[in-house]
């Protein structure tokens, strides 16, 4: 790798890890997966996901990106021939690549659908919000059409971004894009304290109700640990190629997920006293709690269309800032083979994404009544890479850098003090593969 593909300072790696890491994930997925599993139960069990699971790996991840310092899929190959070891782990780069491209489909058509909503005016007099709410986004996702529409859009800004390069590109685009995405949500989350139901939010998220625990919430705290993380699949790993040698893993890491966590919380503390603050809503709608309950409520409140408009500013930003990580793997691996130039290669893999999202898309619609497996053309995307193939690379990541790579030098790089190495090696070693692998098994009795 050449030297001008180092970010330059501290801040860069952890603001673009970050982007990564703050998406779709923590302001659509986080606040209703907590709406339907429970609120403080499902809480507690994803910050201990995040703390055993969550830290180690990503650590891990950004460590093997760093010493590898290519692509996921060459750096994986590295490790293969600096240590010896089989063949087949060289599979782990590539699963990852393939599964950014298919997360990148379908996240691109959520975040499209939520860029439309930056438009969304819900007309002052509307005597039914509910129908129009409702109404508005059944007609939006039956139209095929409409949707391809925003997902191209979203998918050019996102290969537009990684096809001007990692410093220029990414690097720019995040040092601007992450303090303005930190900004609106502390201003949104400040208006919904005002405006909302603060208190019963607060109690909701965090007024532990251990009852509520049940094996189906901890596999969802699971999943969604890894994905709101970006770990599993080689996103961080190929930001940690690009990180400043000097630059102590065993620091920054802690800070980006603080930063992911808290993103999180701001938003569930955003959206629950909305939505709380009308009794005839409930926060556990499941996926439509963003598109279909929360314009109901913005539309009751003091200035609740611009605030709409704001809120889905602030979710598109922080879709653009982990889309782009979902491409560059694979993107970087291109160039660095010289098949193609980069912007060359981004466009090639960014009309996979683009074609594997219209399958996202027509599962709205046309393709409705299509079921493989018993799942539609989404739910099946979205079982595959969360539920299969991110844990997998997951475990992969912790067995290859607990058992495998060399333990001296790997605590000197990652400049642990030694309670901190006891704990990451343990988790490393232990605790995540049988935390995952007792989740794989319970697919298969469950
Ligand atoms: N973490 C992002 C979110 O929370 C999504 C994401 C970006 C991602 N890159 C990833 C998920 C890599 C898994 C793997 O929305």
């Amino acid at each position: 790798m050449n030297q001008n593909k180092i970010w330059q300072g501290n801040w860069t790696f952890i603001l673009a890890a970050a982007g990564s890491a703050v998406g779709l994930g923590n302001i659509w997925k986080f606040p209703y997966m907590a709406g339907t599993n429970g609120g403080s139960a499902f809480v507690l069990i994803y910050f201990l996901c995040i703390l055993l699971i969550g830290l180690p790996v990503m650590m891990a991840e950004t460590y093997l990106g760093r010493y590898g310092r290519k692509s996921p899929i060459n750096s994986i190959k590295k490790v293969v021939t600096d240590f010896n070891l089989s063949f087949y782990w060289k599979i782990l780069g590539w699963l990852g690549a393939i599964a950014g491209l298919m997360i990148l489909s379908y996240y691109s058509v959520f975040a499209g659908i939520a860029a439309a909503y930056i438009f969304n005016f819900m007309p002052s007099n509307e005597v039914d919000p509910v129908y129009y709410s409702l109404n508005y986004f059944s007609e939006f996702v039956g139209s095929p059409m409409k949707m391809i529409f925003w997902h191209t859009l979203f998918l050019g800004i996102t290969c537009f971004i990684v096809g001007k390069g990692v410093i220029d590109g990414i690097g720019k685009t995040i040092n601007f894009l992450m303090p303005t995405l930190f900004l609106l949500i502390i201003l949104l989350c400040i208006y919904s304290s005002f405006t909302g139901d603060f208190l019963r939010a607060f109690n909701f998220l965090f007024d532990a109700d251990f009852s509520k625990i049940s094996t189906s919430v901890i596999i969802a705290a699971m999943g969604q640990a890894f994905f709101t993380l970006s770990i599993g699949m080689g996103a961080i790993m190929a930001y940690g190629a690009y990180m400043p040698e000097d630059q102590p893993i065993a620091k920054t890491i802690p800070v980006i997920i603080i930063l992911d966590t808290s993103v999180a919380l701001f938003a569930g503390l955003t959206i629950f006293p909305i939505v709380f603050s009308n009794p005839i809503l409930s926060v556990s709608s499941g996926p439509g709690l963003l598109f279909e309950t929360l314009p109901i409520a913005f539309s009751s409140l003091p200035y609740g269309s611009i605030f709409s408009s704001i809120f889905f500013i602030l979710i598109s930003i922080a879709a653009v800032s982990s889309s782009v990580s979902l491409i560059e793997p694979f993107t970087a691996w291109v160039e660095e083979q010289q098949i193609f130039t980069r912007k060359l290669g981004v466009i090639i893999l960014g009309l996979f994404a683009w074609i594997l999202g219209l399958g996202s898309i027509f599962s709205f619609n046309i393709w409705k009544e299509i079921f493989i497996f018993g799942f539609d053309f989404l739910s099946l995307m979205d079982f595959l890479t969360n539920n299969i193939m991110l844990p997998f690379g997951g475990l992969a990541i912790c067995l290859l850098v607990g058992w495998v790579l060399e333990k001296e030098k790997m605590k000197k790089d990652l400049k642990m003090n030694s309670g901190f190495y006891n704990f990451f090696i343990i988790c490393l070693k232990y605790v995540a593969p049988i935390s995952i692998g007792t989740i794989f098994l319970s697919y298969f009795f469950s």
